[in-house]
């Protein structure tokens, strides 16, 4: 080329979720069958829509305007009706139809929230992180995401002190990444620690940005918090969606809430930016936009959250039930989200471990791979070579602590039951190899 067209970003594009996939197929094709524990798709494991869901679904489509455009900023009407719920919150802060700009599903806003930040400009998140954001965060800036540290051994909440720091050190960071429930711990944050990152955003004057795709999946007992009802008078973008509670990833729908928009004009003029780059794009999806109220508005909408969220509280139960007494990991009980982090203590792994794999050729395959893997990857890549359970190792979650994350989504008893089973065997096999 003439001159170089590669974005000074693009090496930060990785997403190990999807890219497990490419090594799980090729042990697939060498004979041994697979199970995916890799992907946050509920369809994908088995979840059947609700059919009252689907009957909203069915009945939406018959109206000629799904066929069609919408505005820019998505359909107005479901616009009107997210802003009453935001503003019905007790506590909450205040938001106009306005403050609502629809996207094709969190990705999308993702690209465009960190796309059309200022170059200099970062946002600090978490670590463990969860690509989507932190290689977008990364490529925007051409360089390493900032993160600041999630303490496995304090139920993986933020370690304030490091967060405070990293803000205080940094003076580029303009912006603070915050998910709860969190992907891949699952971990749900107190309004005690919502409140002092609150405090550390507004003492250095930045905005806050929550993902809240797992918001209507919080298990019984633990605190369901939008940023609405805590960020006071700091400036603010929350992302919400519907792939992840109807569920319907498929959809690509998903929406931001600006939050204390006139607060600051600089944030006003850059949500407006965030706006033009969609209207380059027309709009985002019309139809899942229209299903929205009437399913949200639906009597039947509250007990459909809690029973989901119940399902994987049991779920998570079994998880610990089956890890119980493992010396060799931390495991925090997750309070939302459908994820789990096994996170193996320092010293547990090292570059010998193995597990027996039947398949000669599978086996070939996976002592190749291993060499110069990371050493949470080598167990992941044994595990599926043994077991043929893909799950995503921890490194892959811009992580310094080795362990992998598995779902809680599989709807087959009888299977759930064994891959967790297998995953407690493989764990302790693999350490005492
Ligand atoms: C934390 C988090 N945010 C966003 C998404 C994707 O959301 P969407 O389907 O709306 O793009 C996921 C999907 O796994 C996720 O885990």
């Amino acid at each position: 080329m003439r001159r170089n067209i590669v974005h000074e970003g693009s090496r930060n594009l990785s997403y190990e979720i999807r890219e497990i996939v490419a090594i799980a197929n090729k042990v697939k094709e060498l004979g041994q069958p697979i199970t995916w524990e890799n992907i946050g798709d509920p369809i994908e494991k088995g979840e059947e829509i609700a059919p009252w869901i689907k009957e909203i679904v069915h009945e939406t489509i018959d109206d000629s305007r799904t066929y069609g455009y919408c505005d820019t900023a998505g359909v107005p009407e479901t616009r009107i009706f997210l802003t009453e719920m935001v503003n019905q919150r007790s506590g909450g802060t205040k938001i106009t139809p306005d403050d609502i700009i629809f996207f094709n599903g969190i990705g999308d806003a993702v690209a465009k929230v960190y796309g059309f930040l200022k170059r200099e400009a970062r946002v600090l998140g978490p670590s463990p992180a969860y690509s989507t954001h932190s290689s977008a965060e990364a490529a925007h800036s051409g360089y390493n995401h900032l993160t600041y540290k999630l303490d496995p051994y304090n139920n993986w909440m933020p370690d304030l002190y490091d967060l405070r720091n990293k803000v205080k050190y940094n003076d580029s960071i303009a912006g603070i990444l915050l998910l709860s429930p969190d992907n891949p711990t699952g971990a749900v944050y107190p309004r005690s620690v919502l409140e002092e990152i609150l405090k550390i955003a507004r003492e250095y004057d930045l905005f806050i940005i929550t993902d809240e795709i797992y918001s209507h999946i919080v298990f019984p007992g633990y605190p369901k918090i939008h940023l609405s009802q805590w960020i006071e008078d700091v400036p603010g973008i929350a992302m919400r969606g519907i792939s992840k509670e109807f569920p319907w990833p498929g959809a690509r729908c998903g929406w931001i809430e600006v939050l204390n928009r006139k607060k600051d004009p600089n944030f006003s003029e850059y949500v407006d930016s965030l706006l033009a780059a969609k209207r380059l794009e027309v709009c985002s999806t019309t139809f899942p936009q229209m299903v929205i109220p009437k399913v949200m508005g639906d009597p039947r909408y509250p007990q459909h959250l809690r029973h989901r969220a119940s399902i994987f509280s049991n779920r998570a139960d079994e998880l610990m039930e089956h890890f119980r007494g493992c010396p060799y990991i931390v495991l925090n009980r997750p309070g939302g989200a459908f994820y789990a982090t096994i996170m193996f203590k320092e010293n547990v792994l090292n570059s010998h471990q193995t597990l027996p794999i039947e398949n000669k050729k599978v086996k070939e395959y996976i002592e190749t791979i291993v060499e110069n893997a990371p050493p949470d990857k080598r167990f992941v890549y044994y595990l599926m070579g043994s077991t043929g359970i893909v799950v995503v190792p921890l490194s892959g979650f811009q992580s310094n602590y080795p362990g992998f994350r598995i779902t809680l989504l599989e709807t087959d008893d009888t299977k759930r039951n064994w891959i967790m089973k297998t995953l407690r065997q493989a764990v302790d096999t693999y350490v005492n190899s």
